[in-house]
C-alpha cells in the first residue's frame, strides 16, 4: 500500500499539455466493461497509450461491497502503474462522490459514464439515459469535485496540473439526434463562462446517438461542431472509430502525417464528379480507442496490426496482474484475429488456429500453444525469405 501511495500520480491535464507540446493528440484507451483491467492497461501503456480507463464500475455496489471493491479495481504496487481514470456508473451525486473518494489515492481522476446504451443501464437511469438528465449530471460532478476537495485533493483544474495531489473529474458522453440538445447538455455540465470556471476537467465525446449501432461510422460533422464550440473551454477526446493513426476520418494539425481517409461528407463539384471532403478538427485534443486497441494494443505505437511482441507483453502482465483464464483467452482471441484497421487485415492466427487456442485449458497449455505457433510462423518466414 505504501508503495502505491508513494508512486507519483500524474494529472491528466498535464498529459494533455505534454501531448500538445509534442504537437500530437493525446492517446487514450477506452473504458471497456470486462476488458480494460490492469494487465491490459499495462500492455497498452507499454505501447504508447498516455492515459487508460478502467471498465465502468457501479458506484453504489463499489461503496457498499468489499467484494466489488476487490474485484473491480486493481492497481499495481510494483509498477508499471499507467496513468488511470476510474470510470463509474452512477445516478446519485453522493454515490459518485463517495466512490470517487475511495479511489482518489490510487488514480489520476474519475469519470462518469453517460454513454452506455444497454437497456439495463438506461432502465436504472445510468449510462446514456443520463444524456436526458443534464442537471443531475452537473450535480454529480460538482458534488464529486467538492468531496475530493474536502478530502484534500487538488481539483483546481489547470492550475493544479503540476500538483501530485491533483485529480480530475470528467464525463464521457454520446450525442443526441438533435445536436442542440447535446449543446444544452454540455453547457449545463461544464458550467461557468470560461475555461477557468468549468465543472469538468475534460470531456470525452462518442459521436453516435444512443440508438446508433457501432457498425455505423461516427458523426464527424457533430464532432466538428462540438469541438469548435467547446474545444477552447474544455479539452475534448474523441471516442469512436479510432482504428489506426493512419486512417482517421478527419484531419487535424496534431496528426502528422495527416490521414488519407475521407469522411462520408461529400461536396458536389463541377459536373457529375464529387470530391470527398475531409473535415478538419483543429480543436480536438485527443483520441480514445476501444475495439481497435482491444485487437491491437500497439495501435498508438504506429502498428496497424497486433505484433507478437504485444501478445508476449500482455502475457507477462497477466502473470503479474492475473486475469481469469477465460478472460485472458478472450483477449488473445481478439489480439490474434484480424484487427479493425482496413489497411492491414493480417492476423497472427487463422480462424482454425484461434479455435484451437480457445480449447486450451490452462496457462501452461496456452503459452506452449502460442510459442509453437509463433515459432512455426517464424520458420516459414525465414524459409520464404531464403526462397525469395
Ligand atoms: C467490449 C466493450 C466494452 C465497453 N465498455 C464501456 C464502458 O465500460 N464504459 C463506457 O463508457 N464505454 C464502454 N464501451 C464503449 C467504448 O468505450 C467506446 O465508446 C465505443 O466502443 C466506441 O469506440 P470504438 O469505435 O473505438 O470501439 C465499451 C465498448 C466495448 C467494445
Amino acid at each position: 500500500m505504501a508503495d502505491i501511495l508513494d508512486q507519483k500520480i500524474i494529472h491528466p491535464l498535464k498529459l494533455f499539455n505534454i501531448a500538445t507540446n509534442e504537437k500530437r493528440l493525446l492517446y487514450t484507451s477506452a473504458p471497456m466493461v470486462r476488458y480494460s483491467k490492469l494487465a491490459f492497461r499495462q500492455t497498452v501503456f507499454e505501447y504508447g497509450t498516455d492515459l487508460c480507463w478502467t471498465p465502468m464500475i457501479l458506484a453504489k455496489e463499489f461503496n457498499r461491497n468489499q467484494f466489488a471493491r476487490n474485484s473491480d479495481f486493481t492497481v499495481s504496487t510494483t509498477g508499471p502503474q499507467p496513468p488511470t481514470i476510474v470510470q463509474f456508473g452512477a445516478n446519485v451525486p453522493q454515490e459518485l462522490a463517495r466512490a470517487s473518494s475511495l479511489v482518489a489515492p490510487f488514480t489520476s481522476g474519475v469519470d462518469l459514464n453517460c454513454g452506455c446504451p444497454q437497456s439495463w443501464a438506461c432502465a436504472a437511469t445510468m449510462g446514456a439515459a443520463l444524456m436526458e438528465k443534464r442537471e443531475l449530471v452537473r450535480d454529480m460532478v460538482t458534488t464529486t469535485r467538492e468531496q475530493l476537495r474536502q478530502d484534500g485533493w487538488d481539483v483546481g483544474l489547470d492550475k493544479d496540473m503540476e500538483s501530485s495531489k491533483g485529480r480530475s473529474v470528467s464525463v464521457k458522453i454520446r450525442v443526441h439526434k438533435d445536436l442542440r440538445k447535446t449543446m444544452d447538455f454540455i453547457e449545463t455540465v461544464i458550467g461557468g463562462p470560461s475555461r477557468e470556471h468549468r465543472n469538468v476537467d475534460f470531456l470525452t465525446i462518442h459521436p453516435r446517438t444512443r440508438q446508433t449501432p457501432s457498425s455505423t461510422p461516427i458523426n464527424v460533422e457533430s464532432l466538428e461542431i462540438l469541438t469548435s464550440t467547446y474545444g477552447d473551454r474544455v479539452p475534448i477526446l474523441l471516442s469512436g472509430d479510432v482504428f489506426t493513426l493512419n486512417a482517421l476520418p478527419f484531419s487535424s494539425p496534431l496528426l502528422s502525417p495527416n490521414p488519407t481517409f475521407t469522411t462520408s461528407s461529400e461536396v458536389p463539384e463541377t459536373g457529375t464528379e464529387t470530391i470527398p471532403r475531409r473535415l478538419n478538427i483543429p480543436k480536438l485534443a485527443g483520441l480514445m480507442s476501444a475495439r481497435a486497441i482491444l485487437a491491437n494494443p500497439a495501435l498508438y505505437a504506429g502498428y496497424d496490426a497486433c505484433p507478437w511482441e504485444a501478445v508476449e507483453a500482455f502475457l507477462n502482465n497477466v502473470a503479474r496482474a492475473p486475469l481469469p483464464f477465460k478472460l485472458t483467452l478472450h483477449h488473445l482471441s481478439e489480439m490474434c484475429a484480424p484487427g479493425m484497421a482496413a489497411s492491414d487485415k493480417t492476423a497472427l492466427l487463422n480462424k482454425q488456429e484461434r479455435s484451437e487456442m480457445m480449447r486450451c485449458e490452462n496457462m501452461i497449455d496456452l503459452i506452449d500453444f502460442l510459442d509453437e505457433k509463433r515459432e512455426i510462423k517464424r520458420r516459414r518466414r525465414r524459409e520464404g525469405d531464403i526462397a525469395g
